[in-house]
């Protein structure tokens, strides 16, 4: 049996960290008089903090100097780390630790992915650093999500090749990095956002140790 690595998005998949930068860009498109919404966010989701920025402007049809680019991201950042500052092991989502626990228990790798570049921090307050055999995020890579980069990298540095990985992601364009990784995908969330995915889990308590074994000995086709 080859050996097999359990790849981890952060943002939406360990914690419920979506919903500040969904608070965060809010705000910051409102300032600039751009309208910006639920399902907008979700195009947010995986994506970059520079790539999500050009994207509010898009949609707004906003043209701004680099200079104030910077400035923005830079606001956006202050904004969301205030909200992540006070998080504790309580934003970690249902589950999480059953499964990371079940994983360890069973010797198997696992790693981070994230395309956060606040990834340490958060895994840090939260309490679950330690659980990461690798940690690969927003500033380790070149490409962000759909780009499988972070996720090949994250396979390399624990030594599993890309069929023998599995991907935990809440978002449609890391799930596409999966799957252009050549990895098991699983979706968790809604299963038509993201329905690209192997297998969707609306959230890990549905998540059995009989999957969980299933997976231990399957690879991609
Ligand atoms: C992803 C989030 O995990 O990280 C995105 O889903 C976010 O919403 C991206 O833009 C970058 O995060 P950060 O913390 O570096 O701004
Ligand atoms: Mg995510």
């Amino acid at each position: 049996m080859s050996k097999k690595a359990f790849i981890f998005d952060l943002d939406g998949v360990i914690v419920d960290t979506a919903k500040y930068h969904f608070l965060a860009w809010r705000n910051l498109a409102n300032t600039l008089g751009i309208p910006f919404s639920e399902a907008q966010n979700e195009q947010l989701k995986g994506v970059s903090r520079v790539r999500s920025l050009q994207k509010i402007l898009e949609w707004g049809n906003k043209t701004i100097s680099e200079e104030e680019f910077t400035n923005l991201m830079i606001e956006k950042n202050k904004e969301y780390l205030t909200y992540i500052s006070t998080m504790n092991e309580s934003e970690i989502l249902p589950d999480v630790p059953r499964v990371l626990d079940y994983l360890i228990k069973n010797q198997q790798a696992i790693a981070l992915g994230s395309a956060s570049k606040n990834a340490r921090i958060i895994l840090e307050k939260v309490g679950l650093i330690d659980k990461f055999q690798a940690i690969v995020d927003g500033t380790n890579v070149t490409k962000g999500k759909p780009d499988p980069e972070v996720f090949l990298i994250g396979a390399k540095s624990v030594g599993v090749t890309p069929e023998n990985c599995i991907v935990f992601e809440d978002s449609v364009a890391g799930i596409q990095a999966a799957n252009s990784a050549q990895m098991i995908s699983i979706g968790i969330g809604n299963e038509e956002v993201l329905h690209e995915a192997d297998y969707v889990f609306t959230d890990f308590t549905t998540l059995t140790e009989e999957f969980m074994n299933s997976l231990f000995i399957t690879e991609k086709v």
